[in-house]
């Protein structure tokens, strides 16, 4: 029974389909329950009580009504603010996280200069300042909170001139300090990677983590046998204020046309 059971995912919105992406990819099999909580977003700004209070009913969602095998935080900052307090909520399920990627960009970094990009809330978390002590000591790492870039993601808005101009006053620094690498701290900004690489220039090079965070899911499943070997995955999206607007932008990051239902939790 446990193979057959969906692995739950959420994020603020639909930066987490970063992840989804590469789960699909890597996990054909298997089925996904994604939840969009698109009308409590962003969680970039908010309270750690107001990040742990959502991540509790999302995962009770997952966890419980949908008897979801396995739960990928597909947030950085949700990650930061909540993995803990789920973790003790639920001791015996899988829970699986996202964070910036310190120890892969130093070990990628030639010149050991790397910058670090994410939301306000994870730039400040002390799960970040934990990682840049275990893992940042050989490397210079500029950090750097950008407010208003998730929003460009959710607008649909990946590479217009707004959003250039606001990943250039955020980049600008982290360049003229001769970052070699950048870290993307915020599972929606691989979806603004052409709009980046267009600022940042070929002597940079970006580092996300989905597929370490797969490979991590894979392996956790694999241990207890619970991955799924046959059949065709599929996907369920749940999103909190759904709209039409939601709607298309999602369709257009995930590739094709989709069904999704308002979930109120
Ligand atoms: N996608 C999220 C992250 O990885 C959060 C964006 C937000 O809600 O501010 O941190």
């Amino acid at each position: 029974m446990i193979g057959n059971q969906p692995i739950g995912f959420f994020d603020s919105g639909w930066g987490g389909l970063s992840i989804l992406k590469t789960a699909r990819k890597t996990l054909p099999h298997e089925n996904f329950i994604y939840v969009a909580d698109c009308g409590f977003a962003p969680y970039g700004d908010r309270s750690h009580d107001f990040i742990v209070e959502r991540a509790r009913k999302i995962a009770s969602f997952l966890l419980e009504t949908k008897q979801a095998k396995a739960l990928v935080i597909a947030c950085n900052t949700a990650t930061a603010e909540a993995i803990d307090s789920l973790r003790r909520q639920w001791p015996q399920a899988i829970i699986i996280g996202v964070e910036p990627a310190v120890k892969a960009a130093v070990a990628l970094s030639k010149n050991k200069r790397i910058g670090m990009i994410s939301t306000n809330r994870t730039a400040q978390s002390e799960r970040y300042h934990r990682l840049l002590e275990r893992f940042g000591h050989n490397a210079t790492i500029f950090s750097q909170g950008c407010p208003g870039l998730m929003e460009c993601v959710e607008a649909g808005e990946f590479n217009t001139p707004d959003t250039r101009k606001l990943l250039h006053q955020y980049l600008a620094p982290m360049l003229e300090q001769k970052i070699d690498t950048l870290i993307l701290g915020c599972t929606h900004y691989p979806f603004l990677s052409q709009a980046i690489e267009g600022i940042a220039g070929p002597n940079v090079t970006l580092y996300e983590p989905s597929l370490a965070v797969v490979r991590h899911l894979q392996n956790r499943l694999a241990d207890i046998n619970a991955l799924k070997v046959n059949g065709v995955g599929e996907e369920t999206f749940y999103v909190t204020g759904l709209t039409d607007h939601r709607k298309s932008v999602a369709c257009r990051l995930w590739g094709k046309t989709t069904l999704f239902e308002n979930l109120e939790v």
